[in-house]
C-alpha cells in the first residue's frame, strides 16, 4: 500500500490511484517555482530573457523586449496599456530545464507596482533577489524581501551587472546581512569588477569559470573552465587581480558560514551569486545551483491543516484576478496556484467560499502575453480561469474533502485619495462599481472615521491601481470620478482595533480611517510620524499588515 506525505491520506492498493500518485509525485519532484524580486533598472526583463534564453525557450535573447516594444502595434491589448506603453499583465514562464519544469512568476513592477506584485508572492515557493551592484539594495526590493519574510520564502540572490563598475563584493554581502537581517553564503565569488571583471569562481565545483566579453549576449555565453589549482592561471589573470581573488575567498571561505540547506529554505540564509545578465554571465551558473537548491513546491496552509502538493485531491487559490485582458471579450481571469493533485481541463471543482459547483472550462496557461489553452496542471504551477465575477482573491477551489486555503492578506497601501462622483444620478453604479472592484482586489476602499465625510478612500499600493479603477468605473460603470490626493504615505492597522485606539485616547500626528471590515486604520504623512506615534505610545500594536478576513 502506499501513503500520500501530509496530514491527509489515503491508504489504498487501488491500482489507478498509485499510478496517478506516482505520476503526480514525479511532477511535484520535478518542479521549481519562484518570482523575482528587484528594483526598477536591476535587470530583471535581461535576467528572465537570460533564464529562458538557457532554458531553451527562446533560441535568440532580445525577443522578450523587443515584444514589450510591439506591444503598441497590436490591436487586442487593454487601452490602457497601449496609451501608456506597459505591462499591466502579470505572466507566468514556464521552461524546462533538465529535467525540471520552471515557473517564473512575474511580479509587476515600474510604474505598474501595485497590490498584485505583492499577492504574487504568495503564489511563489522561492523568490530569487536582484541587486544591481552598483546600487546594492534599494526601496521596492526592500519592500517585497517583508512580504518574502513574511512567509519565509527561500531567497536566492542575484548580484548583477558586474561588467560595469560596482560596490565591493564584501560590502553588498555586509550591507544583506546588516539590514535584512539575513545570513549570506557566496556560491560563486567574482574576480575583478567593470572593466576588468573576469569571471567567477563556483564553490560547488571549486573551478573558476573565465568570462568572454560578447557584446549584448543573444546567444549562450562562450566561456573557459579552470581548476583553482591549475597553474594557468596566473597567466590568465592579471597579478593583482589574482590576489585580492585569493584574499577575499580566504575571507569568505574562513570567516563565513557553511552553506546550511536548512537555513536557506526557511529564509534566514540566502545563497549568493555574481555575474551579468547582459552578457550571460554567470546566469547558467546560477540555474544550475537553484535548481538543486529551491524548494519545491510547499504545502500550504488549510482548514484541514498542511496540504502537502502530493495530496491526491486538486485543490488551489485565486492570487490574482486579471480584468479586460482582451476587450473584445471584456473578460476577467483569476489565476490559480495549484497547491494539491492534478489539475484537468473541464474538471469539476466546488468553490469554498460559495458552496457553488463549477466546471473549469477553458484554463489558460501564460506564456508572455500569449495565451495557450491547457489540459492539465501540477502543484507549484499557475493556470489563468475566465472569471465571470465569481473569484475574489484568496478564494480557494478544491475536490473531495472541503477545505479552504489561508487568505491572502491586505498590504499596507502608500497612496491615498477620497474618490468623488460629482454626478448623483449615478449613485447606485458608482456604489456597485467601488464594490466590485474592492472584492476584486483591484484597490482597497477605506473610508473617514468622521461620519460626516461619506467619500470612499482609494488606498493603494501604487499610482496604477488609481488609474485601473477610474478607469474602470467610467468604461464598466458609466461613471466618471475625480480624486481628491491626501497627503499620507503610511498605513497601520490597529492590532487590537477600536478598544485600543480609545484607551490610548487622542493620537497627534495620525487621522484614523476603517477599512472595508470597519477596522481602525491609522494613517500616517510619513514613517517619522509613525515612529513619534509608536514612541508616545508603547502599548499601541501596529501592524503593516491586515489580518485575513473571510
Ligand atoms: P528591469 O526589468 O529590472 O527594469 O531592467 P532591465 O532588464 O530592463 O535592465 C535595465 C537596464 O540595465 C537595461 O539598459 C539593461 O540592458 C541593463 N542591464 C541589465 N543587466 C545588465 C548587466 O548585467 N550589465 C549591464 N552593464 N547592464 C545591464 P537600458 O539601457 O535601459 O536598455 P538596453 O538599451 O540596454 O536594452
Amino acid at each position: 500500500s502506499l501513503k500520500v506525505k501530509g496530514p491527509l491520506y489515503n491508504e489504498v492498493t487501488d491500482p489507478s490511484f498509485l499510478c496517478m500518485s506516482s505520476e503526480l509525485a514525479t511532477a511535484v519532484e520535478s518542479r521549481r517555482n519562484f518570482a523575482i524580486i528587484s528594483h526598477p533598472d536591476a535587470g530583471k526583463t535581461t535576467l528572465t530573457e537570460k533564464l529562458l534564453l538557457y532554458g531553451g525557450a527562446i533560441h535568440e535573447a532580445g525577443a522578450v523586449k523587443a515584444r514589450r516594444a510591439q506591444r503598441h502595434a497590436t490591436s487586442d491589448w487593454m487601452e490602457m496599456e497601449q496609451q501608456r506603453g506597459i505591462s499591466i499583465t502579470s505572466t507566468v514562464l514556464q521552461f524546462a530545464y533538465q529535467d525540471c519544469q520552471i515557473n517564473l512568476l512575474d511580479t509587476p513592477g515600474h510604474q505598474d507596482f501595485s497590490e498584485d506584485t505583492y499577492r504574487t508572492l504568495a503564489a511563489a515557493d522561492n523568490a530569487v533577489m536582484l541587486v544591481d551592484a552598483a546600487k546594492g539594495l534599494e526601496p521596492q526590493t526592500r519592500k517585497l524581501f517583508e512580504v518574502c519574510k513574511l512567509r519565509s520564502l527561500p531567497i536566492f540572490t542575484f548580484i548583477n551587472k558586474l561588467d560595469r563598475p560596482g560596490r565591493e563584493p564584501l560590502e553588498l554581502l555586509d550591507e544583506i546581512e546588516q539590514e535584512l537581517e539575513l545570513q549570506t553564503y557566496a556560491v560563486n565569488w567574482p574576480i575583478g569588477m567593470g572593466d576588468r571583471f573576469k569571471g567567477v569562481f563556483d564553490r560547488r565545483s571549486r573551478k573558476i569559470h573565465l568570462f568572454e566579453r560578447s557584446g549584448h549576449g543573444r546567444r549562450e555565453a562562450k566561456t573557459t573552465i579552470v581548476d583553482i589549482g591549475d597553474p594557468k592561471i596566473e597567466d590568465l589573470l592579471d597579478q593583482d587581480l589574482y590576489f585580492q581573488f585569493k584574499d577575499e575567498l580566504e575571507v569568505i571561505e574562513e570567516l563565513g558560514p557553511e552553506l546550511d540547506m536548512e537555513m536557506v529554505h526557511a529564509g534566514l540564509m540566502t545563497p549568493i551569486f555574481f555575474g551579468s545578465a547582459m552578457t550571460n554571465f554567470g546566469v547558467e551558473l546560477f540555474l544550475e545551483a537553484f535548481m538543486d537548491y529551491a524548494l519545491k513546491p510547499c504545502a500550504y496552509h488549510s482548514t484541514l491543516g498542511d496540504i502537502e502538493p502530493t495530496y491526491e485531491d486538486f485543490s488551489g487559490f485565486v492570487f490574482k484576478l486579471q480584468a479586460n485582458m482582451d476587450p473584445k471579450h471584456r473578460d476577467r481571469v483569476a489565476f490559480i496556484r495549484v497547491c494539491s493533485g492534478k489539475f484537468e481541463k473541464d474538471m469539476t471543482v466546488s468553490h469554498a467560499r460559495t458552496g457553488k459547483t463549477i466546471r473549469l472550462s477553458r484554463p489558460q496557461k501564460l506564456f508572455a502575453q500569449g495565451r495557450a489553452s491547457i489540459d492539465e496542471a501540477y502543484p507549484g504551477d499557475v493556470i489563468g480561469l475566465n472569471n465571470p465575477g465569481m473569484f475574489a482573491i484568496g478564494d480557494t477551489i478544491f475536490q473531495g474533502k472541503k477545505l479552504e486555503y489561508d487568505g491572502i492578506p491586505c498590504f499596507s497601501p502608500e497612496l491615498f485619495a477620497y474618490l468623488k462622483n460629482p454626478n448623483p444620478s449615478k449613485f447606485k453604479q458608482f456604489q456597485k462599481g467601488i464594490s466590485e472592484l474592492r472584492e476584486e482586489g483591484a484597490v482597497q476602499i477605506m473610508y473617514s472615521a468622521d461620519e460626516s465625510k461619506r467619500d470612499p478612500i482609494l488606498a493603494a499600493v501604487g499610482q496604477l491601481q488609481i488609474e485601473v479603477v477610474q478607469f474602470r468605473l467610467q468604461n464598466e460603470y458609466g461613471v466618471e470620478t475625480r480624486l481628491e490626493l491626501l497627503p499620507y504615505t503610511v498605513a497601520r492597522w490597529v492590532k487590537d482595533g477600536w478598544p485600543a485606539l480609545e484607551k490610548v485616547g487622542r493620537i497627534f500626528n495620525a487621522i484614523t480611517v476603517k477599512d472595508s471590515w470597519d477596522r481602525p486604520v491609522l494613517l500616517f504623512k510619513n514613517s517619522w510620524n509613525l515612529h513619534q506615534v509608536n514612541g508616545d505610545h508603547p502599548d499601541l500594536v501596529l501592524d503593516a499588515i491586515a489580518p485575513v478576513t473571510s
